[in-house]
């Protein structure tokens, strides 16, 4: 079986006809791969082309792309072998926000799946990084917390908040590097774009045990006043969570900045993997539809089968 090492590689075979999707590199694999975990369709889209059953948001690919990542989605619903297949084809796998069961939906199980994948990667010395968004990161805590919830309610919708750093920012490979202004802005602007209705207090990340996995960086207060925390770091694998959307900065001037500072950083995680995208794993690049739009104010999605 052929395989590729990122670099100018040419996969002309397998992206024509989907000009929306890997946008200006479509036919080129310009950086590192990474995966976006797509998530059952929804009640919020809506547009939903006939016959899908999972999406992901345009936003993710943008957020990604600007560090020149090239994007490839994951299926929901799909057999082991394909995610052992596509999880050794990509450098790094961002798991989205939205409003799929932690519990009991394909994004769960795929995510589920992934995860593991990557905890016994990562143990074995194959460095695999993992970003998980407001939905993306409770699954994370979640699985983390060996299948249990620890969330509560914490309502913070279309609001972008600052950050109150924790004791633990100043040495996580997330934050000890960051530019002073992005700092700045974290901690004293509307940096944060949230959307959610759910979290986890930092008493329950304590009395769960999480925080013996990860490290809580930062929190924020919800529209009750409670506070909730914002970004996670684990301690001994590359995997981070936030509870906001650094994806979605477009109504926030301050979020833009730090947005593309946690991009920067991902991807650069994702730089030292050393997985191969293969010939093999370019049959995901099938069945996308091209982007479709939402409403007004609203990211396009891309659906899949
Ligand atoms: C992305 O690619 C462009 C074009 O080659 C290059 O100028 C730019 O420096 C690259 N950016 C990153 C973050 O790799
Ligand atoms: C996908 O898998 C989930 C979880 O097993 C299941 O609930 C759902 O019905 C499946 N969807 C389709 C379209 O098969
Ligand atoms: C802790 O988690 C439990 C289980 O999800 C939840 O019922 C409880 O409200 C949470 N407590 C706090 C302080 O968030
Ligand atoms: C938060 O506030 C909303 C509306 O103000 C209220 O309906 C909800 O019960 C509150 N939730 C919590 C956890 O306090
Ligand atoms: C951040 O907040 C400061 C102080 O309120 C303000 O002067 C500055 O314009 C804000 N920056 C952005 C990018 O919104
Ligand atoms: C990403 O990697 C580049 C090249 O090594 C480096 O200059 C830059 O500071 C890194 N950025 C982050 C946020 O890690
Ligand atoms: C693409 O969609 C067609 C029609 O639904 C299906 O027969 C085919 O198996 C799909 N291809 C992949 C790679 O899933």
């Amino acid at each position: 079986m052929a395989s590729f090492h990122f670099g100018w590689m040419v996969l002309t075979w397998t992206i024509i006809g989907h000009p929306d999707y890997i946008q200006g590199q479509s036919a080129v694999i310009t950086g590192p791969v990474i995966g976006i975990l797509t998530q059952e369709v929804d009640s919020d889209l809506i547009s939903v082309p006939t016959g899908a059953i999972s999406f992901h948001l345009i936003s993710y690919v943008k957020w990604l792309q600007t560090q020149n990542a090239t994007i490839v989605p994951i299926r929901i619903n799909q057999t082991d072998s394909y995610y052992t297949t596509i999880f050794n084809s990509i450098n790094g796998l961002v798991i989205p926000g939205g409003s799929a069961s932690i519990r009991s939906s394909g994004y769960s199980k795929a995510g589920s799946i992934l995860y593991n994948l990557a905890i016994t990667a990562n143990s074995n010395g194959d460095f695999f990084p993992i970003w998980g968004t407001c939905l993306g990161f409770q699954l994370l805590l979640y699985l983390s917390a060996g299948k249990k919830s620890y969330l509560a309610s914490f309502p913070a919708q279309k609001k972008a908040l600052p950050l109150n750093f924790s004791p633990g920012a100043s040495t996580s490979r997330l934050y000890q590097n960051a530019p002073l202004d992005v700092m700045d802005l974290l901690a004293s602007n509307q940096s944060t774009p949230n959307y959610h209705n759910y979290g986890i207090s930092p008493q329950n990340l304590t009395l769960s045990g999480l925080d013996k996995f990860y490290t809580n960086l930062a929190t924020s207060i919800d529209d009750n006043g409670s506070t909730f925390v914002a970004s996670i770091e684990a301690k001994s694998y590359p995997i981070w969570g936030s509870q906001f959307h650094p994806e979605a900065t477009s109504s926030w001037p301050a979020a833009v900045k730090p947005g593309l500072y946690f991009a920067e950083f991902f991807v650069n995680q994702s730089r030292k993997n050393q997985h191969r995208f293969t010939l093999e794993a370019s049959y995901v690049l099938t069945n996308l539809t091209s982007a479709v739009y939402q409403g007004p104010g609203k990211p396009s999605a891309f659906f899949f089968n």
